[in-house]
């Protein structure tokens, strides 16, 4: 059945946004209507593409409502971006953070929530496949309960990475700005996240920002994580060098999170499920069944899913209390690191 594409902008042209502009352009179910920057690259992507190109959300709503924004622009403009979108009623697919501070992201969250507005949140890696398939792993209970988890973001950043100096300084280090995606998986993993212990280092490269953290993360269930985070080792364990997700990154054929439960576990992202064929017991040879998925760009999946929420046919998959409360977990990890001490996450509100 043939349906009217949805409608969407894309505010901001940068490294993402252009790659959101790509995934639309090839997604039946979505037309690109307009690009919002107000920088030259900006203009020079919407002629390029045929759309109209306003420097503000103000212009382009004034110009005619687009059926959704997809904003990605700046962390400290998400919230101001968002909620002018969802003040003309307009459902956004929000980038990762969905704010730069927990207190904010709740009042986006309490006014598309009280406007009846759809957000969605740029954790696309729950879109990935082998995330799906991962989840319905753990659910059907082959791996018995979840009792150990052990995740890993190790890779080497090259220093030009460090060239402009907002990189070098607190806030834009790998536990905000990179393992906020691995948080986000876990808790789709294995649910929802009541605890934290975190200590960091930037024993290496002595910049204000930290480079190493190691955490421990308590979930509701009873599960308890490390989490091993490090932008300064030349190592392939992590999602972004083992999924193959983003080309732009080689891809090594490693393991980035194990999953350990009382009848078996797993390993991401290659999904090998290991068990004893009798007894168990460390006595008993131990049985590797590797599930195979096909891979598709989480990126392009995510846009066909704004679409579907568009048009009401889909609830959001990451919505924005979601969002906000992976933001949450990570702003615990932080202060957890800074104050030494355990933090607990109060429960998510409508829990
Ligand atoms: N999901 C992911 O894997 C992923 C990857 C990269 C970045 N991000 C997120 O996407 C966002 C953008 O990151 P980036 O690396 O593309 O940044 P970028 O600096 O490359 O691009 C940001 C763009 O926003 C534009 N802009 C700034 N203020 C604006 C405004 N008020 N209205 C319209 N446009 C505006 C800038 O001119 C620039 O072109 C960040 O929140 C980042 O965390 C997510």
């Amino acid at each position: 059945m043939s349906r009217t594409p949805a409608r969407l902008a894309v505010m901001g042209a940068g490294l993402i946004g252009r790659r959101h502009i790509q995934h639309i352009l090839a997604e039946p179910a979505a037309e690109l209507t307009a690009v919002v920057d107000p920088g030259d690259a900006g203009r020079e992507i919407a002629a390029r593409n045929g759309v109209p190109w306003h420097a503000s959300l103000r212009d382009l709503l004034a110009a005619g409502r687009p059926d959704g924004v997809v904003v990605a622009t700046p962390n400290q403009v998400h919230v101001e971006n968002a909620l002018e979108a969802v003040a003309a009623g307009v459902p956004v697919l929000v980038e990762k953070p969905i704010a730069d501070d927990p207190v904010e992201g709740e009042r986006l969250v309490a006014a598309a929530e009280a406007a009846g507005v759809p957000i969605l949140v740029g954790h696309h890696r729950r879109h990935n496949p082998i995330m799906r398939a991962a989840r319905e792993i753990v659910a059907s209970g082959r791996l018995g309960r979840i009792v150990a988890v052990n995740a890993l973001f190790w890779l080497y950043k090259p220093d030009d990475y460090f060239g402009p100096a907002w990189r070098r300084e607190p806030g834009a280090g790998p536990v905000f700005l990179n393992l906020i995606h691995d948080v986000d998986n876990l808790r789709y993993l294995i649910g929802e996240i009541v605890a934290v212990h975190a200590v960091e280092s930037n024993a290496v490269r002595g910049h204000a920002v930290e480079e190493t953290s190691a955490i421990i993360l308590q979930f509701a269930s009873g599960a308890l994580a490390t989490v091993s985070v490090c932008d300064t080792v030349v190592a392939p364990w992590s999602w972004e060098m083992t999924t193959g997700e983003n080309p732009a990154y080689p891809q090594a054929d490693e393991a980035c999170y194990l999953l350990a439960g009382t009848e078996g576990s797993l390993s991401l992202p290659k999904l090998e499920v290991w068990s004893n064929a009798g007894p168990r017991s460390w006595w008993e040879p131990l049985q590797r069944a590797r599930l195979g998925v096909a891979p598709e760009d989480p990126l392009a999946l995510q846009i066909r899913h704004f679409a579907a929420v568009i048009r009401g046919e889909e609830a959001p998959l990451v919505s924005g209390r979601e969002g906000l409360r992976t933001l949450e977990v990570v702003a615990a990890i932080k202060r957890a690191s800074a104050t030494g001490q355990r933090v607990i996450l109060s429960p998510p509100a409508g829990s």
